[in-house]
């Protein structure tokens, strides 16, 4: 798969996507060009050059195919054309053309494990109608009995029942997205033409959505009730999913300078690291959740009952093995499915900026390829949903249902805790340019609503403090280009039991970066484990950096980096 790793002369294997900040653009929530409440790709080539100015690498884009919306782009009805609420596909060439002008790479979402129901071949396969009757998975029966007891990762049975080919056909995600049949080789040569004709449009990579669904256990079993969705054993890590990676790699991923990047949930830190550990299947890097799920219940992800409370202990740990386990990590703290990172790990009133600036310290010195969701770079925060009209996600949706047919939810006070807990809108909340109406994002009536801290919370604001969130990213990712130590260095946690400190080193050779992040909103003081004489402070995120960090009494959440 190496043929765009290089061996430089100093002995370091490198590719681009190693040495790249990535970006995360949700589409629909960027820039709306047109007045329609909708963002489109041709707002996002009016802020190329806001991008170029943030310093990053690469767009990873989130779907702008052709699409019914039921999951905003994650149900695809035309691999091959643009979605007109986002253009046309000349408006992503010209994206194309304007990111590579600028050095900056493109990163497509494949999202191959389902199309919509809309697609023309689930349309056909639901007439019966040959060769698409085999393209998704379908088995007949009694309408009132689904095959197996699988559950939807979105809550519900993962079976529909289809009245026109009376059979029932397997989702493991919304109704809308019915699952391809991987087994069937045409399934897989039409997948692999979509990846080529793709590539050859010049895109340099993608990111491999619900990569770990696309195998299922032979016949379908039942799963074990007990666990939650119950099936998932069955759909994620199935027995044929290397060697559908394999035949990808061979036939397409292999192929030139591409990036990919398998988004796999349910998957454990030892899974991730036997993907990108084993050559031959074209996968660069792997998203591992283990973080951000931290505390999540595994009965009832939307359950902040059930949930605990997360401590830095426990979130160290998961990193760490992160950091040293996978072959070459892909740290992230936050995207489209996720709440806004500041809310989740920080602290998004009292002390928004420093925890903001930490978790950029944190994210732009860990190894791998660090990917930064839109808006994280200004510190956009949860919002509080006060109706259920308010909310668009389909899986926050489905899960309200699915309480409401216990006879949880008669008014949206039962539900309003699960949903402002977890609701995936978080992220969606439109980017927040300036302090004008709808936040600069639209000048029709937006899609989803702002979260009302865009009066001081905006790029534009941002732009002019010099000492805001979006400067400690701007210099941030500068230091990164500039220093190898923090892209290829080994990590090494130090103090893992201190509650409120998180330290580790990044070595590379000679070389040595210390980090030393407060997180937490009291002071506390870093007795240094390892010899901190003669290091040099390089960076933080208050006024003036502690020259000499052992001994030194921290402040709330500070995040400083030293030299060694
Ligand atoms: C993962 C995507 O990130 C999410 O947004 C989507 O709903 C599911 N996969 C299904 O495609």
């Amino acid at each position: 798969m190496d043929t765009h790793v290089e061996t430089g002369d100093d002995g370091i294997d490198r590719a681009w996507w190693n040495e790249a900040v990535v970006y995360q653009i949700y589409p629909r929530s960027f820039n709306d060009s047109d007045g329609d409440g909708v963002g489109d790709l041709s707002g996002i080539v009016e802020n190329v050059e806001y991008l170029d100015e943030v310093g990053i690498d690469a767009v990873w884009l989130s779907p702008v195919y052709e699409s019914p919306g039921e999951d905003n782009g994650y149900d695809i009805s035309d691999y091959r054309a643009i979605d007109n609420q986002y253009g046309e596909m000349a408006d992503w060439e010209t994206l194309l053309a304007e990111l590579h002008d600028r050095d900056m790479r493109l990163i497509m979402d494949l999202v191959i494990n389902h199309t919509a129901d809309e697609h023309e071949w689930f349309q056909r396969s639901r007439a019966g109608e040959e060769p698409y009757d085999d393209y998704y998975i379908w088995r007949e029966g009694n309408p009132e009995e689904p095959p197996n007891n699988w559950e939807s990762i979105f809550g519900g049975p993962a079976w529909s029942y289809d009245a026109q080919r009376e059979a029932w056909y397997l989702h493991v995600f919304d109704e809308s997205q019915p699952d391809l049949n991987w087994r069937n080789p045409d399934v897989r040569r039409e997948i692999t033409d979509v990846i080529r004709w793709w590539h050859k449009k010049g895109t340099d990579g993608f990111r491999i959505d619900a990569a770990s669904h696309i195998s299922k256990t032979d016949g379908l079993p039942d799963g074990d009730p007990d666990t939650h969705p119950t099936g998932i054993a069955h759909y994620s890590h199935g027995p044929r999913l290397d060697a559908y990676l394999d035949e990808l790699h061979e036939r397409t991923l292999g192929d030139g300078n591409v990036m990919t990047v398998a988004e796999m949930g349910h998957t454990t830190i030892e899974q991730a690291t036997e993907y990108v550990a084993r050559e031959g299947n074209g996968l660069d890097t792997v998203f591992q959740f283990d973080h951000v799920g931290i505390g999540d219940s595994p009965e009832d992800l939307f359950d902040p009952e059930a949930s605990d409370e997360w401590d830095l202990t426990a979130l160290k740990a998961i990193v760490t093995r992160q950091q040293t386990e996978i072959p070459w990590p892909a740290p992230f703290l936050g995207n489209h499915d996720l709440p806004r990172a500041v809310s989740l790990f920080g602290d998004d009133e009292q002390y928004h900026r420093e925890s903001a600036t930490l978790l950029a310290t944190f994210l732009l010195t860990l190894r791998g390829t660090p990917f930064v969701y839109q808006g994280e770079e200004i510190g956009m925060t949860n919002v509080t949903f006060e109706r259920l009209e308010e909310v668009e996600d389909v899986m926050t949706v489905s899960h309200v249902e699915e309480h409401d047919a216990e006879g949880v939810a008669d008014s949206f006070e039962d539900v309003k805790g699960m949903v402002n807990y977890r609701s995936r809108d978080h992220s969606r909340t439109p980017m927040q340019w300036t302090d004008g109406t709808n936040a600069g994002f639209t000048e029709g009536d937006p899609w989803l609503k702002l979260n009302d801290n865009y009066r001081e919370i905006n790029v534009e604001a941002a732009r002019a403090d010099s000492n805001s969130v979006l400067d400690h990213y701007r210099d941030l990712i500068d230091l990164r280009h500039e220093w190898d130590v923090l892209v290829y260095g080994d990590y090494e946690l130090l103090l893992p039991d201190h509650e409120q400190l998180y330290a580790y080193t990044r070595t590379l050779g000679e070389e040595r970066a210390l980090i030393v992040l407060n997180w937490s909103a009291e002071p506390a003081t870093f007795e240094s484990p390892v010899p901190t004489h003669d290091v040099d402070p390089v960076a933080g995120n208050y006024m003036d950096v502690p020259s000499a960090p052992d001994g030194t009494t921290f402040r709330p959440y500070e995040a400083a980096i030293y030299r060694d």
